[in-house]
């Protein structure tokens, strides 16, 4: 069985109108189709309409970075996962460490999250990971398992796609070393069906991606910093694309 190779891009709050423009045209014209590993931008909301009229019909998918655990009502401020499949999303990423550290989400909350992606018809990232603090308290296991268990105590992960993000290796340059990337995706991956996509996030980059991808259980990356520079994110694709691994 040959698991799904995804690389995908999270913009976080970042962007405009013209530089997004200038980024999804670039990344098209590098892109060229190459269907061996899969490609996905995740963008603020106010620009998911400009990505999908850009993306549809390409072989780039798009998501959002964050959904509302409710249906509908009087939720201000919040979307749905009924508007993102309206607005063409493909994924959602859901339990990002910026939403679980800065806006407080708990793991009710992105269990919650998770089953109304699923429920909305949205491939979920989950996002799990650990503080530097709990790596060197020796807790990495128990805090991403935890995390994981927390969803798949309410929801079956069906097609999800699962992300490995160490909180300390977010946007500080410092990546996981790739022994240290594959031990923990291991550990998630006797957790998830076997088909599942695990990603890895922080801090990847052109230079560090091949080692990355080598490993036997990351499956393609979940791209910060470098997802906003055109030749890094397509230089990540290629080398997800070049390496297949059958399990
Ligand atoms: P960086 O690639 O900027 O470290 O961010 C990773 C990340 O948080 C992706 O969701």
């Amino acid at each position: 069985m040959t698991r799904t190779r995804l690389v995908a891009g999270n913009w976080k709050m970042h962007g405009n109108r013209a530089a997004n423009a200038a980024l999804l045209d670039a990344i098209l014209r590098g892109q060229g189709g190459d269907a061996s590993a899969e490609c996905a931008v995740c963008v603020p909301f106010p620009y998911l309409a400009q990505v999908g009229e850009r993306l549809r019909g390409t072989a780039v998918a798009w998501g959002a970075q964050n959904v509302s655990e409710h249906a509908q009502g009087a939720y201000t401020g919040e979307v749905s996962a009924a508007m993102l499949a309206d607005f063409g999303c493909k994924y959602v990423i859901v339990g990002h460490s910026e939403r679980r550290q800065l806006f407080g989400e708990s793991d009710g909350q992105v269990a919650a999250k998770f089953a109304a992606a699923r429920k909305g018809g949205l491939t979920p990232i989950l996002c799990v990971g650990e503080t530097l603090a709990e790596r060197e308290a020796g807790r990495t296991e128990q805090v991403v398992g935890r995390q994981l268990d927390a969803v798949l105590s309410s929801s079956s992960f069906g097609d999800a796609v699962l992300a490995y993000e160490p909180v300390w290796a977010i946007g500080t340059g410092r990546n996981a070393t790739p022994e240290q990337a594959q031990a923990v995706h291991a550990f998630l991956r006797t957790k998830v069906p076997s088909e599942t996509c695990i990603l890895y996030g922080g801090s990847m980059k052109a230079a560090n991606a091949a080692g990355l991808l080598a490993m036997p259980d990351i499956d393609g990356g979940l791209i910060g910093g470098a997802s906003l520079a055109a030749e890094e994110f397509l230089a990540i694709l290629r080398a997800a694309g070049s390496i297949r691994v059958t399990t």
